[in-house]
């Protein structure tokens, strides 16, 4: 038994700011942006569109492709919703804080009746733990068949605009993976990693808000909450976690760079990908970037490129892939897949 991506899916929101277009208090460059870190554009959604939303719309999409693959049984998006076991979101953007978590709120309007639901926080890592932590529900338990893994944030809402060091880098979207059981021995999630270094949890946060720094009545706060961000730092240990989690996948799975049809790095910065595949001695063109139309969407950046992948016809069943990431926490990690 294993536990294969079955299908994919993606939602970004329609408005995309250039380089170019970034407010003009900003004192960047187009030129600047993409020298220092391979983005060219972001995303951007309506001020009516929250994380839950985008996540839906992302759901809604990997599902309506299960609908098309062998197999499948179920006819109608409302058939397939009612088969899922569990909804676990990863986000940094959740459409509450604390409570109630988003995936609740996604599992009502998908109206996945018979699902568990579950936000983790992990950061931009928050996919590749999410696959994990489903494959392990699904395979501990042998009544449950299908989870549905997303990654969704609207990260536009909870950036300093007057930071560029930070505010350029990043994007909203939402990105989704249905996982199901899998009798056929040459499929699935292979192997993954899952690791933290929390001496880093400073170095990428979102300070105000939480029970450490709580608002209080009659506060008058004059900045939202937003990221701030210790970009050098995070750039060393970003680059030293790909290097470490590729080369650990690879070896624990005797696996050569030639068996590998990709690597999907999580999309912080082009040259973080860069430094780790000099690194390893690894072609670049094993790795798939799309960072210049999206920028970082932290936890969907990741399941957003293989659904890119998938539908582009450029992933085939029984390809080896491999997913890669780090975010705040710190953590980090990656995942060794059959698709
Ligand atoms: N436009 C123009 N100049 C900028 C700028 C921008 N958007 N952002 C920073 N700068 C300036 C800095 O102010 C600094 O100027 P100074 O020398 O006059 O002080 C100069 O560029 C160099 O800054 P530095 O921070 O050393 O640049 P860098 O080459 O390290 O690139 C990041 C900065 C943020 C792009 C890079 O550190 C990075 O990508 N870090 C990882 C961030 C990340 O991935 N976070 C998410 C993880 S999930």
């Amino acid at each position: 038994m294993a536990i294969e991506i079955k299908a994919t899916g993606r939602a970004i929101p329609a408005k995309r700011l250039t380089n170019t277009e970034l407010p003009a208090g900003i004192d960047t460059s187009d030129d600047w942006i993409r020298s220092h870190t391979g983005i060219g554009s972001r995303h951007i959604a309506d001020d009516a569109v929250a994380c839950s939303d985008l996540a839906l719309s992302a759901a809604r999409s990997a599902l309506t492709f299960a609908l098309e693959q062998d197999g499948v049984q179920e006819k109608t998006l409302e058939e397939i919703a009612l088969t899922l076991d569990m909804i676990i979101l990863g986000t940094a953007t959740a459409d509450y804080y604390g409570c109630p978590s988003t995936a609740c709120i996604i599992q009502n309007k998908l109206g996945a009746k018979n699902a568990g639901a579950m936000d983790i926080s992990a950061g931009c890592s928050g996919f590749i733990y999410g696959l994990e932590i489903a494959s392990g529900l699904l395979s501990i338990n042998p009544a449950r068949k299908r989870a549905l893994v997303i990654g969704s944030e609207v990260l536009s809402r909870f950036l300093d605009w007057n930071d560029r060091g930070s505010c350029v880098l990043f994007g909203d979207g939402a990105g989704a993976a249905l996982l199901e059981k899998t009798d056929n021995p040459k499929r699935g999630i292979l192997r993954t990693i899952l690791k933290a270094d929390g001496s880093g949890s400073d170095h990428l946060m979102i300070k105000r808000g939480g029970s450490r720094n709580c608002f209080k009545s009659g506060e008058v706060v004059d900045i939202h909450p937003h990221v701030e961000m210790n970009g050098r730092a995070v750039y060393i240990f970003a680059v030293r976690a790909m290097t470490e989690i590729i080369a650990q996948l690879m070896e624990a799975e005797g696996v050569g760079v030639d068996d590998l049809r990709w690597i999907v790095p999580h999309q912080a910065n082009a040259r973080i990908v860069s430094a780790a595949a000099k690194r390893l001695s690894i072609p670049d063109e094993k790795f798939v970037l799309n960072i210049e139309e999206y920028a970082n969407t932290s936890s969907a950046s990741i399941p957003i490129v293989l659904d890119e992948l998938n539908r582009g016809g450029k992933l085939r069943r029984g390809d080896l892939i491999m997913t890669v990431g780090f975010g705040a926490g710190l953590t980090y990690g990656g995942n060794l897949i059959v698709f």
